[in-house]
């Protein structure tokens, strides 16, 4: 695994962004990138900086769980940014990003990655990673947020926690080859600033379509878990806010706008 500093300059060297990624903070063990970057928001640093580390010693998935973060060359990266979004709003980034990292690991890598809404990354059912967009709010202050990104680059599969055996993947078993854990965040990084600074709404009806041609829910029967109600139909789609939209088998039509999603065939 290349040396932090080096990283940070790779990065840079791809980089094609005006506000993403203009400040890069790097470490070799943080508790959770996410973390560290909410606090920074506190303390208002600069809008789009971005934190990478080597090992999370109490990395976040969403849903209160634990996200796996060995040190062995994955990416785990979170970007602090000040969006023009309301409080209420400010989930439309899980989505924004996630539409950023399946385009940006599709086209470096020519594989068919897909999303599972609202926030997985998957490639042939498998996890290849995730998304966890965290929103810092403070009385009498714009919301700030925090989208955090976790790619597997490299498993190991000896290593691996027997509950992700069989459900996680990585870059390097899907292709058969190393990646470069700067060229693949400097490539999220540049899309997800394509996205994130075209007009507001214009880039939220794209994403929300992006997002339901690529969800590999879609047109499958689906189980929600959502606010302590298990829920089975078939996902006939997002609707223009991004909620998931599940017909059940009477015809009636629910949606949800969070929820573990799992297919039920
Ligand atoms: C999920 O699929 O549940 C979301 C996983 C998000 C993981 C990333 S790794 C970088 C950032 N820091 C964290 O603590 N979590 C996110």
């Amino acid at each position: 695994m290349p040396k932090l500093a080096e990283l940070k300059k790779d990065i840079q060297k791809e980089l094609q962004t005006k506000l993403i990624g203009q400040e890069i903070h790097t470490f070799p063990e943080l508790p959770s990138t996410n973390t560290w970057a909410l606090e920074q928001g506190k303390a208002n640093a600069v809008d789009g900086c971005v934190v990478i580390c080597d090992h999370q010693s109490a990395g976040k998935g969403r849903l209160g769980r634990e996200w796996y973060s060995p040190n062995g060359g994955n990416l785990y990266m979170s970007i602090l940014l000040y969006p023009d979004l309301a409080a209420n709003e400010i989930y439309r980034l899980t989505l924004l990003a996630g539409a950023a990292c399946c385009e940006a690991l599709k086209n470096i890598t020519g594989k068919k990655i897909h999303l599972k809404w609202p926030n997985d990354l998957h490639y042939e059912g498998r996890k290849l990673g995730g998304i966890l967009c965290e929103a810092g709010l403070q009385q009498g202050q714009a919301p700030t947020a925090v989208i955090g990104i976790g790619i597997n680059l490299d498993l190991d599969p000896e290593t691996m926690p027997p509950e992700l055996q069989g459900l996680a993947t990585s870059l390097k078993e899907i292709t058969g080859q190393e990646w470069q854990r700067s060229r693949i965040a400097a490539a999220i990084l540049n899309h997800l600033e394509n996205w994130y600074l075209r007009p507001k709404e214009e880039a939220w009806r794209e994403v929300i379509e992006y997002c339901d041609e690529q969800n590999i829910l879609t047109n499958r029967k689906v189980t929600v878990k959502s606010a302590g109600e298990t829920v089975t139909g078939t996902a006939t789609g997002l609707n223009p806010a991004g909620h998931l939209i599940l017909t059940l088998e009477s015809g009636e039509q629910r949606t949800f706008s969070e929820g573990d999603a799992s297919l039920a065939d």
